[in-house]
Order: structure tokens, then sequence, then C-alpha cells
């Protein structure tokens, strides 16, 4: 669409295009379009205001790599290296972003995802790092999970049922969450984000961190994450599709809503400060029924694939990009969210910036 080449409402009034004005005599009372006459008017009675401090920025950290290396179904994410990661980030934090979540993809993967919580692993490095250069800025944040980290791309450790079938143990993953959560803190994690919906994982998580003398440490659950074909760019992104099944017997059914409540309320009671819905698009009536329901911050994670479908339909010249981005971010914060994470969040920090 050529912008320019569109001639101006007075213009195209010159060409006689316009019908003549009638008289007032609509008997109408009430006119919303009275509020919508200029960009001043529609500016003032905005009930949904958006702002760079609401938003996360996601990324990704790769051991091993001498280059960030681009990820090709997310055009403009990186796996960074970990000195590009920090540069990014000072930027995304200049850029006045309200928060980073970092996700770690290690050289070497294992049944049980040992570098997760390896003191020296590459989210461990990674988050030191960025607390020491953007601490104070902003607030660091880690992705709690197995999948980045297991030879399988399941978000906990196996087990064998007795009919030979593997699926993932709740408890034993909890082990394994709770040393996670305390080896990120003890990088510096501001915020820990256990994303592997283990029944549990909350309190799990709240005891180790309370008993490593981490009390501070807050804890935003991904509490509401649908077992989502949205997904499917970040598995690019993270090497973590899993080799064998899916994970719906452990992630949420799209069906369902009445359960996420449920999620929430136990995520809350366990001690989550922060509770997430994941995918937004697709479930903004649940990011509304969520934050009805709660007094704590909700988040909400607008994913890879939303990010991916936005990108490929701009790249063919369908849609405006930037003001879809704009509209789908003020969208997730009209559902009800107060802090958003997205891959664009340090582009659309600068976009609100200058709008300004
Ligand atoms: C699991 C995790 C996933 C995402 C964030 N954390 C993937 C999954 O559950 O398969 C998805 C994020 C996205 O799609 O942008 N550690």
């Amino acid at each position: 669409m050529d912008r320019q080449a569109r001639p101006s409402a007075r213009e195209f009034a010159a060409q006689g295009q316009v019908v003549a004005a009638m008289p007032d005599d609509a008997g109408l009372v009430s006119r919303p379009r009275r509020l919508r006459r200029t960009a001043a008017l529609r500016r003032l009675v905005a009930q949904t205001r958006l702002s760079a401090s609401d938003l996360v920025l996601p990324m990704f950290v790769k051991e091993g790599i001498d280059e960030p290396v681009p990820i090709a179904s997310m055009p403009g994410v990186l796996q960074h290296t970990r000195d590009s990661l920090r540069k990014a980030a000072s930027e995304a934090v200049a850029n006045g972003v309200g928060g980073l979540m970092v996700f770690g993809i290690p050289a070497a993967k294992d049944a049980r995802g040992s570098a997760a919580d390896d003191p020296g692993g590459i989210v461990q490095l990674a988050v030191a790092d960025l607390v020491a250069e953007v601490g104070d800025a902003t607030v660091v944040m880690t992705d709690l999970c197995l999948d980045e980290y297991t030879d399988h791309g399941h978000c906990g450790v196996l087990v064998e049922s007795a009919t030979g079938a593997l699926t993932v143990d709740n408890d034993a993953t909890l082990q394994r969450y709770a040393s996670i959560a305390v080896a990120q803190a003890t990088a510096g994690a501001h915020v820990v984000a256990p994303s592997g919906m283990m029944d549990g994982q909350v309190g799990a998580i709240r005891t180790a961190l309370d008993r490593a003398g981490f009390a501070e440490v807050a804890i935003l659950a991904y509490a509401v994450k649908y077992a989502s074909a949205f997904y499917g760019p970040f598995r690019d992104a993270a090497e973590c599709a899993p080799r064998f099944g899916d994970r719906r017997s452990y992630q949420q059914d799209t069906a369902n809503s009445d359960e996420a409540l449920r999620e929430v309320d136990l995520d809350i009671a366990q001690g989550a400060d922060i509770v997430m819905v994941k995918p937004a698009m697709s479930y903004l009536d649940v990011v509304r029924r969520v934050r009805d329901r709660v007094d704590v911050p909700v988040a909400a994670y607008q994913v890879s694939g939303e990010y991916a479908m936005v990108e490929a339909a701009a790249a063919n010249g369908w849609i405006d990009r930037e003001s879809v981005i704009v509209e789908s971010l003020t969208s997730i914060r009209r559902a009800g969210a107060d802090i958003v994470l997205t891959y664009w969040a340090a582009e659309a920090a600068l976009l609100l910036r200058d709008s300004r």
C-alpha cells in the first residue's frame, strides 16, 4: 500500500465523491463517533495503555557458538553468544523494556538435563553476565524447565511404566526443578519462571529457594500453559522438540478454561508471585478470566508462533507489520495482562517511545 499516493480528505472531497451533508435530524443523542473524531480525543479516552515497561523480552543464549545464529522460523530473533546476549540486552534495556527472560541451549544434553543446574551451565553464566551488565536497570528472569536440557526433549525426567510406556515422572522432576531454581538464583536471577507444568512445581521451588537463602527471589509461574501448536518455532530456537510423543500429558487442553483457574489458584497457594497465561492471542478469554480472579500481577506470553505468523505475513506485504505488532500487544493488555512477554519487546519499546 502506497500511502503517499492517496489523496487527502480535502482532495477527495474536491473530486466530488462526498455525499452532501444531511441536516442533523436523525434524532441521535448518543454518537460514539464524537470521541473518535481526532487523534487527541482518541488518546484522551484510550482505556488501555501500552508502555515499554510492561514488556519482557525472551532471549536465547547458546553454548559453544562464536557468532549469533539466526532462527529461520523467527526472523529477527537470534540464538546469542554470551557476548551478543549482553549487547542485545543492554540495547533492550536502553529502549526501556521491563525485563528479560533468558533461555539457555546447552552444548550437551542428557536424560536428566544435567546442564540445567550446573553452576557453570550456559544460563547460569549468561545470567551472571546480565546481572553485572544491566541488573540494576531491569528484571532478569530465567525460564525454569528441563526441555532445553534433556536429550529426549521432554520437560521432566522420564519413568517407564509397568506397561513399558515412557512418561514424565512428576515428583522426580520436582527435585530437578528445585535444584535448577537454586542454581539460577545463585547466578543472580531476580525471578525464576517454571514452565514445565508439573503439579506442585511452584511449591517445590519456593521451598528450595527459601531453604537456600533466596527468600527474596520471586516466582513467575507459567500457571496456565496450553499444549499449543503455536510453540513450533520456539522448538527450533531452543532445540527442544520432544523426540517422541507430545506434551499433552502435562500441558493443558485447549478446550478448557475452568481448569486454568484451578491451576492459577494452586500456584498462588504455593507461592507464585506472578501468574502467566500462554499462549496469548488464542487464549485472551483465559487472560481475562484469570485477571478477574486473582490479585497478583498477570502476565501473558505472545509465543513464537504468534510472532512467526505476523512476520511471515508482513514479509509478503499482506499486513502492516508495525501496526499489527502494536495492535496485538494492546489487545493482550486490554484482555487483562499487566505484563506481556514478546519477541518484539525491544522494537516495540522503541516504537512506543517514538510515538509519544
Ligand atoms: C518450555 C517452554 C516452551 C516455550 C517457553 N518455555 C516450549 C514448550 O513448552 O514446548 C514456548 C515459547 C514460545 O513458543 O515462544 N521450556
